[in-house]
């Protein structure tokens, strides 16, 4: 069966067009599928789901059936992390995109678009919004995971009114348009015609980097990472920044070119977990602690949206980094010259950049966990820098965090830190940049403990049993060696648009500034996955150097007491520790 093409294409000739062809769509009969609810960070599930029938394109179909005709005529961006299925899944996005009435899709060559990258199109452009394929720091390949996710006219994670009305239609779809349009060549950069719908495959780091060059000193930037006492390893993980990374720190910015390490994209990620942590970025972390440790490395995920920042024989915590990032920033990067509108951080995040903020005198929020609550901040210019204890860090050039945006950040640094320090004096490291600030603002001793995997009515029983401690808990009680300040279930009021998010983690803020927080995870995918996190804050130097394991053992002890954790769930140690 054949239904009318949408108003502007089929019928309407345009003759100067070249290469013009007409199409038809096709009304394809299709039912829901149980399972496509839409989270903020979009549908992730296994790879062989979304290749199954209708899978991929039910979703892509119940995306535009929620945009309606808003969505008509208008253009948008296309690309993913380079994960396997990513090229099959433009081809059927493509089709549906010019079945459902949008003028055009701008692609990045061979798929290519880092999440970050993608928000800075959306913005540069003035696009309508943008399909990003990409299931994060997940594992790809055929067994592993796939995902996709829609970003809307500010370059951010659509939001829940947008998601929530997919998932609906996802419910009762019944038909598919699809347009019978021929592949696209990804492989080349360029515009293709088909009747009124059209395609454009486009460089995926020209726009990225023209917003990053507003933001930083390229020409600074290239004489300090040209210097000879400066070394620096870049590890991609063989996903996204794999395809950024060449362009960006060799051609643009000098660095040699065996700095970029695991820099091809490969469909399954080299087979390894696209993370940037301790744990699963080994090889990098390894060279940083071997005694031919450059000053500087750093890694990125599957989509390119979080780094880890290190030194030689160094960890910078996310949460120091990015309290790092804000204390420099006027001075050390230009974008931010005028100074901070403000900053924030998630409620796990340590309170590094509290004490920032109070000292700087700037504005600072608190959020639930999720980049979605910085992007009302930023819109109403109440935040320029924001960061996640979860290796997210960023600014209000996109609306998305930004992995390789840091890395320039610490660079930049760095560069301003040594900017009068002559080739062969004493180089400022990353070590000696941490080190003076905590000296300045005292340090946060910062852990996170994951329990990955637990059943879930085993962890929400513990979740009830840390309501009813704080129920009964008040200022001054005494928890091990520490005192009581306050103790909640997390709730944030928006100040921009008054929305409440409440039972956002359970913490313990006791008097000298410690906290020990329990949440659930949001995006494990099995059973429950609880995260503790604790931090102890400490202004004697002599705590500085020590491992925060060390620092943090008694007040770890008293969370695990507290919450009965190995009582409610069996677990006697975590999964992953960062
Ligand atoms: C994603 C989100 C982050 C969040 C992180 C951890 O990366 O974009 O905003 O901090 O997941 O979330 P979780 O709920 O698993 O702790
Ligand atoms: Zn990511």
């Amino acid at each position: 069966q054949q239904i009318a093409a949408p108003q502007r294409s089929t019928s309407v000739k345009v003759a100067a067009v070249a290469q013009m062809e007409d199409f038809t769509v096709n009304s394809v009969p299709t039912q829901p599928i149980e399972g496509q609810k839409t989270g903020t960070s979009g549908l992730r599930k296994k790879t062989k789901v979304f290749m199954g029938d209708n899978y991929l394109a039910n979703w892509i179909q119940s995306l535009f059936n929620a945009l309606g005709e808003e969505a008509q005529g208008k253009t948008i961006g296309l690309g993913g992390d380079g994960r396997y299925f990513n090229k099959e899944a433009v081809q059927i996005i493509l089709r549906l995109a010019a079945g459902n009435g949008v003028s055009k899709v701008v692609v990045g060559k061979d798929a290519i678009m880092a999440t970050p990258a993608m928000s800075a199109l959306i913005r540069r452009r003035g696009l309508y919004g943008g399909l990003i394929m990409s299931a994060s720091h997940n594992p790809g390949g055929p067994e592993e995971d796939w995902g996709i996710k829609f970003n809307y006219s500010s370059g951010e994670p659509a939001p829940e009114k947008i998601t929530d009305k997919i998932y609906g239609f996802t419910q009762s779809i019944s038909e598919l348009k699809m347009a019978d349009i021929p592949e696209v060549d990804l492989s080349k950069v360029g515009t293709t015609q088909f009747g009124s719908f059209e395609v454009e495959v486009v460089d995926y780091t020209a726009e990225y980097f023209a917003t990053l060059k507003e933001v930083f000193d390229f020409p600074a930037l290239k004489a300090f990472m040209t210097r000879a006492d400066f070394s620096f390893v870049f590890d991609a993980l063989h996903a996204v920044t794999g395809a950024y990374a060449g362009p960006l720190f060799v051609d643009e910015l000098g660095a040699k070119a065996d700095s970029i390490h695991n820099g091809t994209p490969l469909p399954d990620f080299g087979g390894g977990h696209p993370d940037p942590n301790l744990t699963y970025a080994h090889d990098l972390v390894e060279l940083m602690w071997s005694d031919k440790a450059p000053v500087f490395g750093a890694a990125s995920d599957g989509d390119g949206d979080r780094n880890m920042v290190l030194g030689s024989h160094f960890f910078v915590t996310p949460s120091d980094s990015v309290a790092i990032i804000a204390a420099s920033a006027q001075a050390a990067i230009p974008y931010f010259k005028g100074g901070l509108k403000g900053v924030a951080r998630s409620m796990p995040t340590s309170g590094a950049l509290d004490r920032v903020a109070q000292k700087m005198g700037l504005p600072f929020y608190e959020t639930p966990t999720g980049w979605k609550f910085f992007g009302n901040l930023m819109d109403a210019d109440q935040c320029s820098i924001c960061g996640e204890e979860s290796f997210g860090t960023g600014a209000d050039h996109v609306r998305e965090k930004d992995g390789l945006w840091a890395v320039l950040a610490w660079l930049s640094i760095l560069a301003y830190k040594n900017k009068d320090v002559p080739e062969g004096g004493k180089f400022v490291s990353v070590k000696d940049i941490v080190m003076d600030h905590w000296k300045q603002f005292g340090r946060n001793v910062y852990s996170r403990y994951d329990y990955e995997g637990v059943e879930s009515e085993a962890a929400n029983k513990m979740i009830a049993h840390l309501e009813s401690v704080i129920a009964s808990s008040k200022k001054g009680d005494k928890f091990g060696e520490y005192t009581l300040e306050t103790a909640d279930n997390f709730a944030y009021t928006d100040p921009i648009d008054g929305s409440v998010a409440k039972n956002q983690g359970i913490r313990f803020v006791f008097q000298d500034g410690s906290r020990i927080i329990f949440r659930l995870s949001g995006t494990g995918s099995a059973g429950a996955t609880i995260r503790l996190y604790i931090e102890a804050y400490t202004a004697d130097e002599a705590a500085f150097e020590k491992d925060a394991q060390e620092v943090l053992k008694s007040i770890i002890g008293t969370a695990l007491e507290v919450s009965k954790l190995q009582e409610f769930t069996g677990r006697d140690k975590p999964t992953v520790i960062t």
